[in-house]
């Protein structure tokens, strides 16, 4: 099954993702982390990538529909993917077709996280990850369960985003609403779209999409 999570920044796409990995043996492809990864590893992408990120702007459409393809090939065949923060802009949903069609995939779902805005911002800022596996905490809706230490992997180093911030977080909101929004009527027409509320419990989100999936 192959799948999008689709919200705003803070939505919970990132989060649900993980919980789906560990469940079902999907696979997370989160365009964010690859650019990440590429920023940390000074390769020419994350050298372009590093200022459009701080700033909360959208990376160019070919960088990301290209590490999506080669993350795709880098994949067992018949391991599902779950798209997260992919794709943002009509030309990505665009080329995520041509993506899919070439590699004998079909996009199952797009499960929308619907969320209030106001309340993201509070999600965002206090969010962190362990700085050696990458499962992801917050300050006040999911702390480690033996303080400072990781849950999965023992590791007492976590990180915090550096467009983890509110002026940054809204402008990447801004993104969002012009942007990414604006596709879910591509997918809405193929009758593919389910809805979600973001706002509920974590384990309540999760139930909801387990429900969606396995319709
Ligand atoms: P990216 O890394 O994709 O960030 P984002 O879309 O802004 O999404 P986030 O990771 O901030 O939020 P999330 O929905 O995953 O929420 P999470 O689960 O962590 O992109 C970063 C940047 O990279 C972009 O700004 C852009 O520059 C670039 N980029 C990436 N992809 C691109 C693309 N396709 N095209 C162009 N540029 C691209 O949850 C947040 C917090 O809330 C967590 O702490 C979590 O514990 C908590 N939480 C989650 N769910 C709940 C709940 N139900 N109740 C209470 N707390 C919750």
């Amino acid at each position: 099954m192959n799948i999008i999570l689709l919200g705003p920044p803070g939505a919970g796409k990132g989060t649900q993702a993980q919980r789906l990995v560990e469940r079902h043996g999907m696979r997370q492809l989160s365009t964010g982390d690859m650019l990440r990864a590429a920023v940390k590893a000074g390769t020419p992408v994350g050298l372009e990538a590093k200022a459009v990120m701080e700033r909360g702007e959208l990376v160019s459409d070919a960088i990301v529909s290209a590490l999506i393809g080669e993350e795709l090939d880098a994949m067992g065949p018949t391991v599902g993917a779950i798209f997260d923060g992919y794709p943002r802009t009509a030309a990505q949903a665009e080329s995520l077709d041509a993506i899919l069609a070439g590699r004998g995939r079909t996009l199952d779902r797009v499960i929308e996280l619907a969320v209030d805005e106001d309340a993201l911002v509070e999600r965002i800022t206090g969010r962190f990850t362990c700085a050696n596996c990458g499962k992801g905490y917050h300050d006040k809706y999911e702390q480690p369960k033996v303080a400072g230490v990781c849950d999965k992997c023992g590791s007492t180093e976590f990180k915090r985003r550096p467009d983890d911030n509110e002026e940054t977080v809204r402008t990447r909101m801004a993104e969002y609403r012009a942007k990414t929004a604006p596709i879910l009527p591509i997918y809405d027409a193929r009758g593919i779209v389910a809805r979600v509320d973001g706002m509920a419990a974590m384990d309540e989100v999760t139930a909801a999409i387990e429900g969606i999936m396995a319709a």
